[in-house]
C-alpha cells in the first residue's frame, strides 16, 4: 500500500492537475491511509487534482454507508485538501444515461485517467467487469456474479442486502489510463494473479488479464499471494 501512495504521490507531484482514477475495496484503504500520511506530512498538494472512481452499486445513494461515494469520503477525500467538487463517484440513483456520458466526458475529456489504482476480485474482476463471454469496452450497468456478491456481503448485515447490479467504468476505460497499479492481497486472490502472471493468454473469462494490453502496469502482491503462485 505504501509503494502505491508513493506511486500515486509522483504523479500528482510531477502534475497537480492530475485525472486519478481511484478503486475501493478493502486493499485500497491502505493506499489512501499512505496518502493521507503523506498529506498530513505536509509531502503532498491535492487542492486541483480531479478523481473519477471505478464503480458504484446501482441502487444506493452515495449517503449509504456501504456506497462507494462514502466509503471515498470517509477513507480519503475527507483528510485531505481536495475540492470534492472535482471528485466523482458515479451516481446510480438518477439519469443513467446522463451518468454514463459525464464519465466519457471526464475520462477522454483528460486522455484517460494520469493514472489507474485497481484492485482484483477472486475472479479476476476488474472495477465490475465480471468474467463472462464478452467484456463491456466502456461503461454500463452490469451484473455482479455469485461470487462478487458473496464476497462483498461482509459488509453488509446480510446477503440480501447486497445490490446486485452496479455501475462500472469498461474495459476500455481502465486500458486507456496512462499507468496502471493493481494490488491483490491474500491466497484466494491467487487464481486470477496467476493467469495474469504466468502465462501470455488474455480471456475473458479473468478480466484481468486483459492488461496484458497495456504498457505500464505495476502489480503489487503479498506474501501470501506469492507463495501461492
Ligand atoms: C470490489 C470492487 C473492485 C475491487 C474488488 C476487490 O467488488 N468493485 O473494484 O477491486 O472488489 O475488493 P477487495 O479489495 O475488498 O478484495
Amino acid at each position: 500500500c505504501k509503494k502505491a501512495s508513493d506511486i500515486i504521490c509522483s504523479v500528482v507531484r510531477d502534475n497537480k492537475n492530475a485525472l486519478l482514477g481511484l478503486a475501493t475495496g478493502g486493499t485500497a484503504e491502505g493506499v489512501y491511509k499512505y496518502i493521507v500520511e503523506e498529506f498530513k506530512n505536509g509531502k503532498i498538494d491535492l487542492s486541483n487534482v480531479k478523481t473519477i472512481n471505478l464503480d458504484e452499486y446501482v441502487g444506493i445513494g452515495g449517503d449509504h454507508p456501504q456506497s462507494y461515494r462514502r466509503y471515498m469520503d470517509d477513507h480519503f477525500f475527507n483528510h485531505v485538501n481536495i475540492n470534492k467538487e472535482n471528485t466523482y463517484v458515479p451516481i446510480t440513483t438518477g439519469d443513467i444515461d446522463r451518468e454514463l456520458l459525464n464519465i466519457k466526458e471526464i475520462i477522454d475529456g483528460n486522455g484517460g485517467t494520469d493514472i489507474q489504482l485497481l484492485g482484483v476480485g477472486r475472479n479476476g474482476h476488474i472495477a465490475f467487469n465480471e468474467p463472462g463471454e464478452r467484456l463491456n469496452a466502456s461503461a454500463s450497468i452490469v451484473d455482479l456474479n455469485e461470487d462478487t456478491i458473496r464476497a462483498n456481503s461482509r459488509y453488509f448485515s446480510n446477503i440480501d442486502e447486497v445490490p446486485k447490479k452496479a455501475l462500472s467504468l469498461g474495459i476500455g476505460d481502465i486500458l486507456k489510463s496512462k499507468k496502471i497499479i493493481l494490488l491483490a492481497f491474500g491466497s484466494e486472490k491467487a487464481n486470477a494473479i496467476r493467469e495474469l502472471l504466468s502465462n501470455d493468454f488474455i480471456t475473458t473469462k479473468v478480466p484481468c488479464t486483459l492488461l496484458k494490453a497495456h504498457n505500464d502496469v505495476t502489480i503489487i502482491i503479498d506474501e501470501a499471494l506469492s507463495e501461492k503462485l
